[in-house]
């Protein structure tokens, strides 16, 4: 399947809410927001199987595949078609969600593109919303601009506690034991990764 490069978020195509929820059953729920194709959701699903792992991603052809890929392997991984900053409250009650990932956000680093980057209030608010208290942000980007952005976006808002201390990059590197596919090619290329980790007030 031809998967496009990038879609742009602006469109009003993307509005409404057109996924299908995942299977909410109790079990403690992680999300990576832009999964693409998920690599690093069915890694965890691997680690740790009793969980479930929701990706929100908005090229829907990414979508079909990852949910294609976790039924045939009966792995715990739910891909959901929607758009993050508008969508997230759809998907999940309040609280509802153990732990977030945002994992090497967006291609969308110029400066004349700033309006279809990903981590904005928009998004903060959304995430504020899902994630349980105490529940955990983890944001990593081999983008500078983007770190500084997502930090300035989660530092300002008082939901978000900087588990490093205020605006403090986390250094003790990506403390899962997997990687997404932007990752691994970040760091096989030796591109620096700037990480922020959060805990929800
Ligand atoms: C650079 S890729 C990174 C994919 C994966 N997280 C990784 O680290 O390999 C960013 C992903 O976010 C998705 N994305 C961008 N804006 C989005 C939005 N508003 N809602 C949901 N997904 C979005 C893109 O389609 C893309 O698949």
């Amino acid at each position: 399947m031809r998967i496009r490069m990038h879609v742009n978020p602006t469109q009003l195509h993307f509005t409404r809410f057109r996924g299908e929820r995942p299977p909410l059953d109790g079990r403690l729920v992680e999300v990576e927001i832009g999964c693409a194709d998920a690599q690093f959701l069915f890694e965890r699903a691997a680690v740790d199987s009793s969980r479930l792992y929701v990706g929100l991603e908005i090229r829907e052809d990414f979508t079909l595949l990852v949910n294609k890929r976790a039924k045939r392997d009966g792995l715990p991984v739910h891909a959901v078609f929607c758009h993050a900053q508008l969508h997230v409250k759809e998907v999940f009650a309040a609280g509802g969600v153990e732990r977030v990932y945002v994992n090497f956000p967006d291609p969308w680093f110029k400066r004349r593109h700033h309006v279809r980057r990903m981590v904005d209030p928009a998004l903060a608010d959304q995430i504020a919303h899902a994630l349980r208290p105490g529940g955990e942000l983890f944001f990593q980007t081999d983008v500078w601009a983007i770190a500084l952005d997502a930090m300035a976006t989660f530092d300002a808002d008082e939901r978000f506690v900087n588990a490093s201390g205020e605006w403090s990059f986390w250094k003790q590197g990506n403390p899962y034991g997997v990687r997404s596919w932007r990752e691994q090619n970040a760091e096989e290329t030796g591109l620096a990764i700037w990480r922020i980790m959060y805990r929800r007030a």
